[in-house]
């Protein structure tokens, strides 16, 4: 694995994990975390023996934004033409299951950051918002769209207008925290479920990732049609063969993610 300047990078067993490592900037994101996280997850979803990614930051944060100090003095043309967030489309396109663990701030970019993942595990101390409207601009990762997906219209019409930061408990409750867990549980759990994930057949684990995505952004029709299909294509699958001879002969399967 490469090495990297704002981020630590470490293989445990089938789990890549990404850790935000700004504690100065309460791992505030700017260009270069980008590249490195982008970078980081690219690697880990171009190889087979890594079948889940965690994301996670520090105690305090897991990021509080996209980074003020450098976007603050920028033109909007630099913006554009600097395509200033737009590799983070890269690191939402990955094909393995990607769990957040939050754990303190995750606010404005580090929200959006978070609902670029599948799964997102909070700390009891963890706090969601998009305070962007209080710097006289909006969400610019993703948090207008993807917050209304996660939690609703009104919900997040609330958070995106006021700026209001909610907790871990409230952001469970309105469907944006996939489970709450004690802070000092949170990474133990966070490997735990990758794991869970990372034992299963890749092939199958990419097209149910695929398959989801594909009801955030598709209608019923088009989406069930793309389920079939997805589902179809795995009995080509060694794995599928393995998994259902396994279930007939009451034993566990052994994957080969082939
Ligand atoms: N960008 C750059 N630096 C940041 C930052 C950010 N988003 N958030 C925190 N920091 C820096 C602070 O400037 C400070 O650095 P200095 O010591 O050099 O001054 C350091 O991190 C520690 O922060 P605080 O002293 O402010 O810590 P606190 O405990 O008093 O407050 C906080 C914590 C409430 C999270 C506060 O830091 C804060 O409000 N941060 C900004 C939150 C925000 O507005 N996020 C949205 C950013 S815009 C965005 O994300 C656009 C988008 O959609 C992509």
């Amino acid at each position: 694995m490469t090495d990297f300047e704002t981020i630590l990078v470490e293989t445990r067993g089938r789990v890549g994990w990404i850790t935000l490592n700004r504690p100065e900037a309460l791992n505030a994101l700017n260009s270069q975390v980008m590249r490195d996280v982008v970078a980081a997850a690219e690697e880990f979803d171009a190889d087979d023996s890594i079948g889940a990614i965690v994301v996670t930051g520090s105690e305090r944060a897991f990021a509080a934004g996209a980074d003020i100090k450098e976007m603050a003095d920028k033109t909007g043309l630099e913006m554009v033409m600097g395509d200033h967030f737009g590799a983070w489309g890269r690191f939402a396109a990955v094909r393995t299951p990607v769990i957040a663990a939050v754990s303190g701030y995750a606010l404005g970019g580090g929200c959006e950051l978070a609902m670029m993942c599948d799964i997102i595990l909070a700390a009891d101390t963890a706090q969601f918002g998009q305070p962007e409207i209080n710097l006289a601009v909006i969400p610019g990762m993703g948090g207008t769209q993807r917050l209304i997906r996660a939690v609703g219209y009104y919900k997040a019409a609330e958070l995106v207008l006021t700026g209001r930061i909610m907790k871990a408990d409230e952001a469970e409750r309105a469907g944006l925290v996939s489970r709450v867990v004690p802070a000092s549980d949170l990474l133990d759990e966070a490997h735990k479920t990758a794991e869970i994930i990372a034992a299963k057949s890749l092939p199958s684990v990419y097209a149910a990732k695929a398959a989801l995505d594909a009801a955030m952004e598709t209608s019923l029709a088009e989406g069930l049609r793309f389920e079939r299909h997805v589902f179809a294509s795995l009995f080509d699958t060694a794995d599928q063969k393995e998994g259902m001879a396994a279930f007939r002969e009451k034993r566990s399967p052994d994957f080969t993610h082939r």
